[in-house]
């Protein structure tokens, strides 16, 4: 029987999610997560693989939008959901949903569409590259003790209403100059403080720290949690830090100072952080402060090349044109002049010769400034019609920051 790609109804969400959960191992309560979902999603981003009219495979989308270098946020589109029943696989579901899904976006008016791969090799070819890279920290903090003064200005709230919204504060402006971070939706503040209960996991129980700078305004938040361990009767917890952020350079190293020097505390690990993280140079034995586990983060497919183009900021002026093979456009490459420079840029269609040819993965895992064109192309290839043209796109994508993997998906 022909499989049928369509939006999913409303009365359609526990077979939705029956097919979600066997594709992904898991045996949730479906019934409950699909009442916890009837309100709150937008089901024209809702897709499924019909088979017999059960649903075999399953594709959503939500909302978001992304900060570019330079400060400004396009629009987005987050996948998530993507699984297809073990009976079905490798018979072109998610392809078609993936197509779908992708024409719903660009009707939309979306820029990009953004994701975090469970495998590697599955995305590249929808156009998708990794934008930025994520990585572990772990802090053995009986080998370090920290540079400057001990910091003041941190105190111990209560997870509720009135710190979430302070919470809330800091990471709005924090995401609003933070290329890489998106909009993160309502109702992950209450879980991700415990403050109603969540389908898949555990509700969350930890700690909250809050820093205030010396007008007793809240400039950055660290959310943790202690594992006990004990060795030859000495402490050696383990504290998991769930998240920290900070607006200035004194409340990011205050607060993992604060978390470092907790009494019992043997190990301070932090997990979808940065490799370029600033953490080792706050320390007095930058070594204490291992980074492992350095991989891809969240991956991003541009929709809209010139729009995406004209929306971020470069930390040099250049010029070049480039041209860009996107099997989902009309043509299967787009061709755009992009004149570029630190107040932004203008990237016009052109009929003139294209100086470089890439794939819109590559320019997708470049788009954010961590990843050179150079090495994200070497994945799909690219044509160099005038000496020196990819180093010249390369250096003028890049930025010194790296951005910052979302954590929110
Ligand atoms: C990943 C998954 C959704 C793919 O679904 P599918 O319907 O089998 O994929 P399709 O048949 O549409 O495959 C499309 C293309 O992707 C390739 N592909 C699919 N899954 C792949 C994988 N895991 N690794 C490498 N390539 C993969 C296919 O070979 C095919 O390649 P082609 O275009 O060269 O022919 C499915 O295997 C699955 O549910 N896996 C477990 C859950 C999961 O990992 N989900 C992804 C979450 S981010």
């Amino acid at each position: 029987m022909a499989i049928e790609i369509r939006r999913v109804r409303t009365d359609e969400l526990t077979d939705y999610f029956d097919a979600m959960s066997t594709g992904f191992l898991a045996r949730p309560d479906v019934a409950r997560l699909a009442e916890d979902v009837v309100g709150t999603w937008d089901f024209e981003r809702v897709w499924g693989a019909f088979d017999g009219g059960r649903i075999r495979g399953t594709f959503r989308t939500w909302a978001t939008e992304l900060t570019v270098p330079g400060g400004a946020t396009i629009p987005a589109a987050a996948v998530t959901n993507v699984t297809v029943m073990p009976t079905h696989r490798r018979r072109g579901l998610m392809r078609g949903m993936t197509l779908a899904e992708h024409a719903a976006a660009r009707d939309r008016g979306e820029i990009a569409a953004l994701l975090y791969a469970a495998e590697y090799p599955i995305y590249g070819r929808f156009g998708y590259g990794p934008g930025c890279r994520e990585a572990k920290w772990a802090i053995d903090v009986s080998s370090t003790t920290f540079t400057g003064e001990s910091g003041a200005g941190v105190e111990l709230v209560t997870p509720n209403e009135e710190s979430r919204d302070l919470m809330k504060g800091v990471f709005e402006a924090w995401r609003a100059r933070q290329p890489g971070e998106i909009r993160r939706r309502e109702f992950r503040w209450d879980s991700d403080l415990g403050l109603r209960d969540d389908v898949w996991d555990p509700r969350w129980k930890g700690f909250l720290a809050l820093h205030r700078d010396r007008s007793g305004a809240v400039d950055g938040y660290a959310r943790y949690r202690g594992e006990d361990k004990w060795e030859r009767s000495q402490p050696r917890n383990i504290l998991t830090v769930d998240e920290l952020h900070a607006l200035t350079d004194d409340a990011y190293a205050t607060l993992w100072r604060f978390l470092a020097e907790i009494d019992w505390v043997g190990t301070v690990k932090a997990e979808r952080r940065t490799a370029g993280e600033r953490l080792p140079w706050l320390l007095t034995n930058a070594r204490a402060a291992h980074l492992s586990d350095v991989v891809d983060g969240m991956w991003v497919r541009l929709f809209d090349l010139r729009r995406a183009l004209e929306a971020r900021t470069y930390e040099r002026e250049g010029r070049l044109v480039l041209e860009v093979v996107d099997a989902e456009a009309p043509d299967g490459r787009i061709r755009v002049e992009l004149e570029a420079g630190p107040d932004g840029a203008t990237a016009r269609k052109t009929r003139r010769s294209a100086e470089l040819t890439v794939d819109v993965s590559a320019l997708g895992s470049a788009y954010l400034g961590g990843i050179g064109l150079r090495k994200a192309s070497l994945a799909r290839g690219w044509d160099e019609h005038r000496t020196g043209a990819l180093a010249d796109a390369d250096a003028l994508l890049r930025t010194l920051d790296e951005p910052w993997c979302s954590t929110f998906f």
